[in-house]
């Protein structure tokens, strides 16, 4: 049985290092454009995670938690008596997050590298397991939702924030910023990932089995210098994927950030960033 449950994993993480590459950069490259997202994200997630009941003493699982922005926040949450559990495939953002940790002396959270088909964490043994802009980035969504619902004891609350590049909006209108998303949505097509995950994700829990999904969907906006270099700092991270997909030019990738940055600049342009979907289901 035993040996069967690791031949399985085993399978699990073959296919997730053939199908899923993840599009953006890690690590110190990647860490500036995740606090910007961070920046933006911080007041709905919070928001979310105090509706859905996030308490002093839960033991919590963050997958996908790139450099720990909210792990962090939610050790912070749970206090002395709980703890927090971060999860990610890249070694390098969890240097970044366990620096962050130590920097804000936080001695309940740990950082373990792993995948989410197979994060390593015990089963049925979490109050509230989280992830963020995580699934869009997997050709297998509903395998790591049922991993992830797995972890969950029974009565445990699932929680996901997801993000949907077919929703997003420039006022004044700009053709490079359709453009950025136009090549976003290419590559996620090609790699068979899912930067549309709107509604769908409500579908999604309903296939693990969770039947008492909530669902929520909205549209940030941004208006700020700062905050609104978000997408041309993810374009640039982007590059390398873009180019070797065959879907742009040097040349146009060049000219298409230039116009970004410049309308980043604009203090009257408005950046709607990809609408996000939050679904929620108690085990
Ligand atoms: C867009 S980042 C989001 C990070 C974090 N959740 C946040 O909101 O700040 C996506 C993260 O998912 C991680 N990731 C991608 N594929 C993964 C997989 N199969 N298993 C675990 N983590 C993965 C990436 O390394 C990256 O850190």
């Amino acid at each position: 049985m035993i040996a069967l449950q690791l031949l399985q994993m085993d399978i699990l993480k073959e296919k997730m290092k053939q199908d899923d590459r993840y599009t953006l950069a890690t690590g110190e490259l990647g860490a500036h454009r995740l606090s910007i997202l961070n920046k933006v994200h911080k007041p709905y997630t919070e928001f979310l995670l105090q509706r859905v009941g996030l308490e002093a003493g839960m033991v919590v699982a963050d997958i996908g938690c790139g450099t720990g922005n909210v792990s962090n926040w939610l050790a912070q949450q749970v206090g002395d008596n709980g703890s927090v559990f971060g999860v990610d495939i890249s070694a390098e953002q969890l240097e970044q997050a366990r620096k962050n940790a130590k920097v804000e002396g936080l001695s309940n959270v740990t950082f373990s590298l792993g995948s989410a088909y197979a994060t390593g964490l015990p089963l049925e043994s979490f109050d509230l397991v989280y992830c963020r802009f995580l699934l869009m980035h997997l050709t297998q969504p509903t395998d790591a939702l049922n991993q992830m619902q797995s972890l969950l004891k029974p009565g445990g609350i699932l929680v996901c924030e997801e993000a949907d590049f077919s929703c997003t909006f420039c006022d004044p209108p700009s053709r490079a910023y359709e453009r950025c998303f136009e090549l976003f949505m290419t590559i996620s097509d090609i790699r068979g990932q899912h930067f549309r995950l709107g509604a769908t994700l409500y579908r999604f829990f309903m296939d693990v089995g969770l039947a008492n999904s909530e669902v929520c969907l909205f549209q940030p906006v941004v208006l700020h210098q700062d905050n609104k270099r978000l997408i041309d700092l993810s374009l640039f991270e982007a590059v390398d994927a873009l180019i070797e997909a065959g879907i742009t030019t040097p040349q146009e990738i060049d000219q298409t950030i230039t116009q970004i940055r410049a309308l980043a600049a604009d203090e009257k342009t408005v950046f709607g960033i990809p609408r996000v979907t939050q679904v929620w289901a108690r085990k």
